[in-house]
C-alpha cells in the first residue's frame, strides 16, 4: 500500500515503555509506574452515577459543538478558577484536548504553515502538526527559565505559538506577567496562540493562570482527562475568540460530528465533583513533596521546580547520554518504569528523563527507594 509522508510520525516512546514494563509484569515482575502521564484514580463518582443513571436514554449525536449545559458549565468554571467572565458560546467541547488540537490547527493554520512550541514539550503537539502537513519548530528553552519560552526566543517567520502552563514534561507554570509578555510578542508578529492548559487545578502553590486572564485573542485547549482523572472519556475543551465560532463549528461536525455523549453526561456532572478532584490533588501534593525530597536524594538533582502537573523533569547528562538505555536499565536492574527525555525533546532528550507521580503515595515511597538502592549500586 502506499503511505503519506506526513503519516510517517514518529512513535510515542513512553508508550514502548509501557510495553516493556507490561512484559516486565508479565513474566512476574513488581514494576513501579513513574513513566505514566494519567490518574490511577477513576472518574468522580458523581459523573459515573451520572453516566450510569443515563444509560436508558438513547445517547445517540449532540450538537457539534458540545452539550448546552456542559458548556455552560465549562464557562462558569472560568469565573470560579479565573475570575474571566465567559461566554458559553466561545466553548467548544472535544473528544480530549487531542481533538481541540486538531480543530485548533485546521482553523489556523494552511499547509506548510510554522508553528512554534518550547522543547521539552508534549511530543504530540509536533507529531500532530506534522500529520497535518505543518512543520514544528522547537524553541530549545532553559533550565534557568523553568523549561518555558521567553518572548525573545520565539523564531522568525512563524505562524502559530503553543504554549504549555503547567507544562509537560517540566511541570512548570508560567506567571502572568509572562503569559502576556509571551502573547504580545507573539501577536506583533502576527501569530496565532494556542494555550495549552490542560493540567490547570494541578498546581501546589498558587492556582495556575489561564491566557484568557490577558487576552481574548487566544485558542485556550483545556481538558477532563487530569484534574478530572477522566483520560480515557475523551473529553476536553477549548475557548475561541468569537470570529472563530463558526470556522470550528464546521470543522467539528464533519471532522467528529460531535464529542462522545456519554462522555460529555458524565463531565457535566464532574464540574460539580471538585471535593473530589482537590483530594487527588492532595495526594499529588505529598507525592511531590516525597519526589522532591527523595529524587535528588537518589542523585537525580538537576531539576527545574516543578510547579504543577504530576511530573519532574531531571537532566541526567552527567549519568549517561542515551536516555533510552538509561532508562531500560532503570527497568530491569530498580523495577521502576520512568520515560527517556526524547519523546520531549528530540534534540536534547537523550540526557533527561521523566519522572511521573500520579500514582498512589504508597507507589511513590517504594519508586524512590528502589532508584535510590539502584543509583548507590551504580
Ligand atoms: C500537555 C498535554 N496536552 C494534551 C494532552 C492530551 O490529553 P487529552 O487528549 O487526554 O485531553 C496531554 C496528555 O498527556 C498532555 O500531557
Amino acid at each position: 500500500m502506499r503511505h503519506s509522508l506526513r503519516g510517517q510520525v514518529d512513535p510515542f516512546i513512553v508508550m514502548d515503555v509501557m510495553e516493556a514494563a507490561a512484559r516486565a509484569e508479565a513474566a512476574g515482575r513488581h514494576i513501579i509506574h513513574m513513566e505514566v502521564g494519567q490518574p490511577g484514580t477513576p472518574a468522580p463518582l458523581g459523573a459515573r452515577q451520572a453516566l450510569a443513571q443515563a444509560l436508558e436514554q438513547p445517547l445517540g449525536y449532540t450538537v457539534a459543538l458540545g452539550l448546552p449545559a456542559l458548556r455552560q458549565g465549562i464557562a462558569d468554571l472560568y469565573r470560579r478558577w479565573y475570575g474571566v467572565d465567559l461566554d458559553p458560546a466561545r466553548v467548544v467541547v472535544t473528544p480530549g484536548s487531542s481533538g481541540a488540537f486538531i480543530l485548533a490547527f485546521s482553523a489556523l493554520f494552511d499547509a506548510g504553515d510554522r508553528v512554534a512550541m518550547g522543547y521539552p514539550g508534549y511530543p504530540s503537539y509536533r507529531q500532530i502538526l506534522r500529520a497535518m502537513s505543518l512543520t514544528p519548530v522547537g524553541i530549545p528553552t532553559r533550565p534557568e527559565d523553568r523549561y518555558q519560552p521567553r518572548p525573545q526566543d520565539l523564531p522568525d517567520d512563524v505562524q502559530g505559538l503553543i504554549l504549555a502552563s503547567p507544562g509537560n514534561p517540566s511541570g512548570t507554570v508560567l506567571t502572568v506577567p509572562e503569559l502576556s509578555a509571551l502573547t504580545q510578542a507573539a501577536s506583533a508578529r502576527g501569530m496565532a496562540v494556542i494555550s495549552d492548559e490542560i493540567y490547570h487545578g494541578l498546581s501546589y502553590a498558587d492556582r495556575c493562570h489561564s491566557a484568557l486572564e490577558v487576552t481574548d485573542e487566544v485558542l485556550v485547549v483545556n481538558s477532563f482527562s487530569k484534574y478530572f482523572s477522566m483520560t480515557g472519556w475523551r473529553v476536553g475543551w477549548m475557548v475561541v475568540p468569537p470570529d472563530m465560532v463558526r470556522t470550528v463549528e464546521r470543522l467539528a461536525q464533519n471532522l467528529f460530528i460531535c464529542p462522545p455523549h456519554a462522555s460529555q453526561v458524565a463531565a457535566l456532572a464532574a464540574l460539580d465533583c471538585i471535593p473530589e478532584a482537590e483530594a487527588n490533588r492532595t495526594v499529588y501534593a505529598e507525592n511531590r513533596r516525597l519526589m522532591l525530597e527523595g529524587l535528588p536524594r537518589a542523585g537525580f538533582d538537576r531539576i527545574a521546580p516543578p510547579e504543577g502537573a504530576f511530573y519532574i523533569y531531571a537532566d541526567v547528562s552527567h549519568l549517561t547520554d542515551d536516555s533510552v538505555a538509561f532508562a531500560a536499565e532503570i527497568l530491569d536492574k530498580a523495577g521502576v518504569a520512568v520515560t527517556p527525555g526524547l519523546d520531549f525533546d528530540p534534540d536534547r532528550g537523550s540526557r533527561t528523563l521523566r519522572f511521573s507521580y500520579a500514582r498512589a503515595t504508597a507507589d511513590i515511597a517504594e519508586g524512590l527507594a528502589r532508584l535510590t538502592a539502584f543509583m548507590a549500586a551504580r
